[in-house]
Parts: structure tokens; C-alpha cells; sequence
């Protein structure tokens, strides 16, 4: 594309004596010029990003982005912002790769959970919660209709969040810190686990030169997005759940009950509810086996440019075990919960789909018609989002501290809170009557 465009120039350039291709010529000297000259003084930090850019040395100039229909202070509206579509112009490539990956589920999947539309839109569309990190993925007309429509006119674009603008540099995005906004914290803290890890810390004695620099350290891009591809995607997901259910029997009447609790399978029937396609449609477990051994094999294959197979092959399956850990110790918490709606001491709540516990609520606001979880429902989410994925993340990211303590020894306290409280509630409920 910039090629094409260069060539034009040059073409123009050598018919310059052709008044109409002289005039094209020089008014677009002139466009680059003005947005520069005025937000030298406007903006200047953005105008030294973009110097220092290899866009600029490229020639591609504010108007590439932004269009040309805002020329002054007055008109400041007209600016348009880039989408994704704007940077495939250039860089097809990328964009394709990335419209295959997880990333570009991002906004699909805050806006497919309930709770997300009635928390206050600052955090949403505004981008200051849940929208700040999940602004990530190309959005359809009607979403960002939607989002303009409740006066938010920025977060336009997926492809800023890890080379940032105006430097938009590939040396910025190879560094692990580039995830860290999103990749931490409460239910997924990758880069507190990473950068804590042995793989992590090789990472920075190399940064600081105490390592040479041809030692090996792998980095998150390394292990997910590598050879530079942009389509990123796991074999467990965020979730640490998959179908079709595995052959141990208490496993898969584990699991079973992780799906009834996520509303994907209907807690009396058993059967498939709506909810297994909006799963679907934002591709949130994998769904077959094969889907499954893809991501897997992928991963074997990075993880042996430095370990033995057997070597790698084991501490996966280590996770893979973990999980199956995990799941018996929620499934009971989830049993206990689920008691408390059979003997009606706990009453089903309008917004939810059943008489059992719902974990597509798990974040209440107490806004509109939507009531706060019973206190033992939100130990029990904390043990799901936040315990459960701490232990197998912790096993897969070859952190001890986080697979034991933040997440494996808080599953075991979160069950025994669950039966205590449990019991407690089935007392005073006797009181009361
Ligand atoms: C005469 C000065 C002037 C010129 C020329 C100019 N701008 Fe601006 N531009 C401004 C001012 C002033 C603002 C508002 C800044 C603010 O809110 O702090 C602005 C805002 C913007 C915005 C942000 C709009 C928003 O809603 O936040 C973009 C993007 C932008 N300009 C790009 C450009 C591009 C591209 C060009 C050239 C085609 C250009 N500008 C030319 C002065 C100028
Ligand atoms: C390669 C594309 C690209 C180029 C070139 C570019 N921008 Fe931007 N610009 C973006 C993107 C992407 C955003 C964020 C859009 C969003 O969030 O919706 C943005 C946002 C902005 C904003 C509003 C947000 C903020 O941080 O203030 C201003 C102002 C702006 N650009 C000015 C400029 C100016 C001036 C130039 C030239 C010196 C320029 N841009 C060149 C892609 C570009
Ligand atoms: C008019 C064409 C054009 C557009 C539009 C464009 N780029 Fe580029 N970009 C280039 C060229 C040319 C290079 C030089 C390297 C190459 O050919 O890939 C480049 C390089 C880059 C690099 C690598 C920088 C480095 O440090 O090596 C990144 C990252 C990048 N662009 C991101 C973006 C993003 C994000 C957008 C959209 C907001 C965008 N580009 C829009 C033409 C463009
Ligand atoms: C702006 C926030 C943000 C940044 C920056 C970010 N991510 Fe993500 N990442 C997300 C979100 C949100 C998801 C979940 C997407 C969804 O909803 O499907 C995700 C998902 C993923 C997944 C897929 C997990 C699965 O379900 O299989 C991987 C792997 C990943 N990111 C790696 C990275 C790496 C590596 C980097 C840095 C190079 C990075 N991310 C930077 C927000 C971010
Ligand atoms: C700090 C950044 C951040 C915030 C804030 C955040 N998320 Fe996420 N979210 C992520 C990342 C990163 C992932 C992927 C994590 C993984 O795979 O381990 C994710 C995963 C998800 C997923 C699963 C997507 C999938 O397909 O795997 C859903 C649904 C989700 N978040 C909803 C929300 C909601 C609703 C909120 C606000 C109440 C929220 N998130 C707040 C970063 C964030
Ligand atoms: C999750 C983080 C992340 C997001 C989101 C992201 N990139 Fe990148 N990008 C990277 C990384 C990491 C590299 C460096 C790859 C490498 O090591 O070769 C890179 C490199 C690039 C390069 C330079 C390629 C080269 O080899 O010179 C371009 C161009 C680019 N990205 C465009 C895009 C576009 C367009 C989008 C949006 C569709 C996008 N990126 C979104 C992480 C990201
Ligand atoms: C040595 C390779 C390696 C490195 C480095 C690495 N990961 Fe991972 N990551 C994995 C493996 C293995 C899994 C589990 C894959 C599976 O589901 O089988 C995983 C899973 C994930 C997931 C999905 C949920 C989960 O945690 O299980 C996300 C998101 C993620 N990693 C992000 C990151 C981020 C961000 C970094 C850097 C801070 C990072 N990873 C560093 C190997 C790595
Ligand atoms: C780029 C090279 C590289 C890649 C890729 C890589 N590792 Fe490592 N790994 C290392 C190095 C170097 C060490 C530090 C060895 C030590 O502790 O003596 C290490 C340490 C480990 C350890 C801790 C060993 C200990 O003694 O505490 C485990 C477990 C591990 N890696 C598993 C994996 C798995 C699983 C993958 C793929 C998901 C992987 N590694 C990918 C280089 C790599």
C-alpha cells in the first residue's frame, strides 16, 4: 500500500508540468503540513511520537489516519479515528491474523454477559473497567452506533493496546510489559505469575545484561503469539473448561456441574440451554477434542525449542490434572449452594435462569432490578473466578506460589467457609420460621 502510494507520488512528481497532478501534488504537501504545524503547538508530545515513528519515516501522515475533513481549532469533530480497517489498508497481514485470535473476542464477550449492561458506561464504553481491557476486537456497526450514541467517540481501535500510539512500535509490543494492563490482577494475574517465575526472571537478568543476550527467556509473545503472528488463542481458555466431557466418571459429573452452574446445561434436565451458543459465538471453550489438541501441540512445539518433549509434555499434563482437582472441589461447594435453593432457603432471583447458583451474575451492581448474590454465592464466585483460576494458570505459568498458595489452599478455606456458612444459614432459617 505505502509502496503504491510513493510510486504515485513519484509519478505526480515527474508530470508536474500536468496542471490538475500538480495541484494533487502540492495540496497534499500542504495537508501533512498543517495538522503538523498546528499540533506541534497543540500537542507536541503526540507530534514528537509520531517523529520518532517508523510511520514517519514512511510517510504516513496524521491525515492517513484521520482523514482530512478537520482543518482548525473549530472543526475538531470532523477528526476521524482509525478502526482496524484503516491499519489493514497497510497491514493485511496482521489484521487477518488477528481477526482469527481470541483478542478479537474481547468487546463480543463483555457485551454477551448480562451484567455488562447495567453497570455505568464509564466502565464499559467509556473504557475506565471492564471496557479498558475488553476493547479489544473489531466492532460491528451497531456497536459502535451504540457506543457514539452514548457520547463515547474514542476506543476505535484493537491495534494501539500493545505498540501504542503515536510511536506504534513492533519493539514496544515484544515486551512482556506491553500485556500487563490487561493481564493481571483479580482473575487472571499472567504477568504477576510470569514475571515471578524462573521463565520471568531470566527475562530481566537478560534485560539488565546479566545474561547474555543470545540466553533463552521465553516472553508471553514467545509462548502465545509466536513467530510474530498476531492470532492468539489456548487449549483450556480462561474458563479451564472443554467439551466433549472427559472419560473419568467423577470428573465429567464435575464438570457437569460447573456447566449447570454456568447456566450451559439446564440444572434439572440437563440438557443444552440458549446459553451454549452465546458460548459459541464468542468461541469461550473449545468445543471439540481436536480444537483442543491444536492449541496444545502448538504450545508443545514452542515449549521444545528449550525443554525435552517428555520434559514439557509432563508439566502440561500436571495442569491438565490440576483442573480435574479443581473441579472436584467446586463441584461440591456448588452442590452445597444448590441445597440451599432445593430446601428453599435460598429463592431464586428474577434475573436468573434457575433455582441455583448463576455464574454469569457473579458481579452485581444492586442497579435496577438486580439484587446483590447472597454472601455464600460470593464466596462461591471467588472460588470459581478467582481460586480456581489462580491454581491451573499458576501450574501453566510454572509459578508454585500462586498454584498453592493464592489458589489451590484458598479453594480448600473457600470450601470449608461454603459448609460453615451453609449450615449456619440452615439453622437460623429453622430460628426464623
Ligand atoms: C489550526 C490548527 C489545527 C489544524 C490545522 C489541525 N488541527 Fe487537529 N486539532 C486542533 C485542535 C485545537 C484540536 C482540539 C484539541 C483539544 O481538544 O485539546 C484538534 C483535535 C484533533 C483531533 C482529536 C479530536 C478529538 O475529538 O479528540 C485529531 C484526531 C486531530 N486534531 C487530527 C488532525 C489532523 C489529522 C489534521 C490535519 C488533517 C489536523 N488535526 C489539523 C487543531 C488543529
Ligand atoms: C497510523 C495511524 C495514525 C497516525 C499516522 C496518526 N494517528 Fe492519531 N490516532 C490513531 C489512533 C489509532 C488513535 C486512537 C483512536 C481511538 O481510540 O478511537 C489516534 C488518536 C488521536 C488523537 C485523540 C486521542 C488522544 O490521545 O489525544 C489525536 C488528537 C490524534 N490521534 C492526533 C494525531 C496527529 C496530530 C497525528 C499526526 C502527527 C496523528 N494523530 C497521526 C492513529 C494514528
Ligand atoms: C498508509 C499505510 C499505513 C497505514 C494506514 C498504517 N501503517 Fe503501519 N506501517 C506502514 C509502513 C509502510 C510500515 C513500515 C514497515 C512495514 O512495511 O510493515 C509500518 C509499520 C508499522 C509498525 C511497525 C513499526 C516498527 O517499529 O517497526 C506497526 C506496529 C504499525 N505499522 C502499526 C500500524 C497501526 C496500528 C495502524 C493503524 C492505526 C497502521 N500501522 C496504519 C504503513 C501504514
Ligand atoms: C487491552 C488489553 C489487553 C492487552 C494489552 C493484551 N491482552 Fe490478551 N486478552 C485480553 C482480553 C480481554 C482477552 C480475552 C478475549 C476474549 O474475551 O475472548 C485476552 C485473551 C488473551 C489470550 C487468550 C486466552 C484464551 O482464552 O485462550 C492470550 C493467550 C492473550 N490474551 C495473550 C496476550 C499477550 C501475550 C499480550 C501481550 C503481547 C496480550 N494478551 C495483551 C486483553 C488484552
Ligand atoms: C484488567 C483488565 C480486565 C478487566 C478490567 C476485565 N477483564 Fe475480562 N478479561 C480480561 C482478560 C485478560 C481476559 C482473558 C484472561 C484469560 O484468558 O486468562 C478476560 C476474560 C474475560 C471473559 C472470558 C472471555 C473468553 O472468551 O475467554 C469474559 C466473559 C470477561 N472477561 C468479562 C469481563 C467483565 C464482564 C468485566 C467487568 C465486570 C471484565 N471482564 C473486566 C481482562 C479484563
Ligand atoms: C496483543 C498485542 C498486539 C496487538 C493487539 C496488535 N499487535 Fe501488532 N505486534 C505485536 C507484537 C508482539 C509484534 C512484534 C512481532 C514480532 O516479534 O515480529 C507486533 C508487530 C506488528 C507489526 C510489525 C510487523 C513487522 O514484522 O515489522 C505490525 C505492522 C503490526 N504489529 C500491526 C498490527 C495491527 C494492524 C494490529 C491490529 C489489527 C495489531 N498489530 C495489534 C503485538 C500486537
Ligand atoms: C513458557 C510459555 C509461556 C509464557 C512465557 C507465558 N505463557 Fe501464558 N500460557 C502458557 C500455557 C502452557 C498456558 C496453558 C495452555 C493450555 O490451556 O493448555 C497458558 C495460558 C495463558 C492464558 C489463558 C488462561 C491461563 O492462564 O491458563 C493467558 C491469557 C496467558 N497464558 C497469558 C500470558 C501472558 C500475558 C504472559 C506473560 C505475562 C504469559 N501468558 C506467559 C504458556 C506461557
Ligand atoms: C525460550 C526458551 C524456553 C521456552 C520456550 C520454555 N522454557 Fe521453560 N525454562 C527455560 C529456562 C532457561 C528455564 C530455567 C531453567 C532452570 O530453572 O534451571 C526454564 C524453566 C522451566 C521450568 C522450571 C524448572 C525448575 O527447575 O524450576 C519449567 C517447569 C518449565 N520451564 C516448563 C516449560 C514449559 C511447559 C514450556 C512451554 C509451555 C516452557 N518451559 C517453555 C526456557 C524455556
Amino acid at each position: 500500500m505505502m509502496k503504491m502510494k510513493k510510486t504515485m507520488l513519484l509519478i505526480t512528481a515527474a508530470s508536474a508540468l500536468v496542471l490538475c497532478n500538480c495541484l494533487c501534488f502540492f495540496s497534499f504537501a500542504a495537508e501533512v503540513e498543517s495538522c503538523v504545524i498546528c499540533h506541534e503547538k497543540t500537542s507536541p508530545g503526540q507530534v514528537a511520537d509520531w517523529k520518532a515513528s517508523r510511520h514517519f519515516r514512511e510517510d504516513v501522515s496524521c491525515s492517513d489516519c484521520h482523514g482530512e475533513n478537520h482543518k482548525s481549532e473549530k472543526d475538531a469533530d470532523s477528526a476521524s479515528f482509525p478502526d482496524e480497517q484503516v491499519c489493514a489498508e497497510c497491514h493485511e497481514d496482521q489484521f487477518n491474523q488477528f481477526s482469527k485470535g481470541k483478542h478479537n473476542f474481547g468487546w463480543a464477550s463483555l457485551n454477551a454477559l448480562p451484567v455488562t449492561h447495567v453497570e455505568p458506561d464509564e466502565l464499559m464504553e467509556g473504557g475506565k473497567g471492564c471496557g479498558g481491557c475488553h476493547n479489544m476486537g473489531i466492532k460491528t456497526k451497531a456497536q459502535k452506533k451504540e457506543q457514539l450514541d452514548k457520547g463515547y467517540r474514542y476506543q476505535n481501535n484493537s491495534c494501539d493496546e500493545c505498540h501504542t500510539r503515536h510511536t506504534f512500535s513492533k519493539k514496544e509490543a515484544q515486551d512482556p510489559k506491553a500485556c500487563r494492563q490487561c493481564h493481571m490482577g483479580y482473575d487472571h494475574p499472567q504477568w504477576e505469575m510470569w514475571s515471578s517465575s524462573k521463565h520471568g526472571t531470566r527475562w530481566s537478568a537478560r534485560e539488565s545484561n546479566r545474561l547474555p543476550k543470545s540466553a533463552s527467556a521465553p516472553s508471553c509473545q514467545e509462548c502465545h503469539l509466536p513467530e510474530g503472528t498476531h492470532e492468539n488463542k489456548t487449549a483450556w481458555g480462561f474458563l479451564g473448561l472443554r467439551l466433549p466431557l472427559p472419560k473419568d466418571p467423577q470428573w465429567a459429573a464435575d464438570r457437569v456441574t460447573t456447566l449447570k452452574a454456568l447456566g450451559i446445561l439446564n440444572p434439572e434436565t440437563g440438557k443444552p440451554t440458549a446459553r451454549l451458543d452465546v458460548i459459541k459465538a464468542i468461541d469461550l471453550i473449545r468445543l471439540t477434542e481436536e480444537s483442543w489438541q491444536k492449541e496444545r501441540e502448538k504450545m508443545i512445539n514452542t515449549c521444545k525449542k528449550c525443554h525435552s518433549e517428555r520434559y514439557v509434555r509432563k508439566q502440561l499434563e500436571m495442569g491438565d490434572s490440576m483442573i480435574q482437582k479443581t473441579d472436584r472441589l467446586l463441584a461440591q461447594a456448588i452442590d452445597e449452594v444448590a441445597g440451599l435453593y432445593k430446601s428453599g432457603i435460598l429463592v431464586k432471583q428474577d434475573n436468573y435462569l434457575f433455582a441455583y447458583p448463576d455464574f454469569f451474575y457473579y458481579m452485581r451492581t444492586g442497579r435496577g432490578n438486580l439484587k446483590q448474590a447472597s454472601y455464600i454465592e460470593q464466596v462461591l464466585f471467588q472460588m470459581y473466578f478467582k481460586h480456581r483460576m489462580r491454581t491451573y494458570q499458576g501450574v501453566f505459568h510454572m509459578n508454585p506460589d500462586y498454584a498453592y498458595w493464592y489458589g489451590w489452599a484458598m479453594m480448600t478455606r473457600d470450601l470449608t467457609n461454603i459448609r460453615e456458612i451453609a449450615q449456619i444459614m440452615r439453622a437460623t432459617h429453622k430460628i426464623k420460621r
